[in-house]
């Protein structure tokens, strides 16, 4: 990949951090406190997220901008109505984005391990990390759904 690739595809990521900061940056409003604990330390890794993908764009020469300003980031940009109707329905939708995310991470850098540049390496390396984080927050979701269905919570 070139830089200008790189960095184009960096911005798309930039993006969807935002929107991911957006999904648990409410973290207070949940009446599960499990919930509140855990989105409030997700919604700090989402924004170590956003300041590594940012640092990362400075450091190529990029100009960090983020492709969708504002509001329902994730809901325009996967072309879905989410539905945070419950708290379950919160955690059964977070879950798939952090999926998406993750898969979304493992692209970027098998096309960034493609070639052995230094750079290249370099940023998939970053990436990687992110990756691993969206995995993690993916699982903790999934067990969470698993304990709403045993228990028959809303
Ligand atoms: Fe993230």
């Amino acid at each position: 990949m070139k830089v200008t690739e790189i960095i184009a595809e960096l911005n798309k990521i930039l993006t969807l951090e935002h929107g991911h900061l957006g999904m648990y940056k409410n973290f207070s409003g949940y009446q599960d406190k499990e919930i509140r604990r855990t989105f409030r330390r997700f919604a700090e890794i989402e924004m170590e997220h956003i300041n590594k993908v940012r640092n990362a764009i400075l450091n190529l020469g990029g100009k960090p901008s983020i492709i969708i300003e504002g509001g329902d980031i994730i809901g325009r940009l996967f072309g879905v109505t989410i539905n945070l109707a419950s708290e379950k329905d919160v955690v059964k939708t977070f879950s798939w984005v952090e999926k998406k995310s993750h898969q979304g991470y493992a692209g970027f850098v098998s096309k960034l391990e493609q070639h052995n540049g230094t750079m290249q390496q370099f940023i998939a390396e970053i990436a990687a990390a992110n990756m691993l984080e969206a995995r993690l927050m993916h699982l903790w979701l999934e067990d969470k759904l698993l304990k709403y269905n045993s228990r028959k919570l809303k």
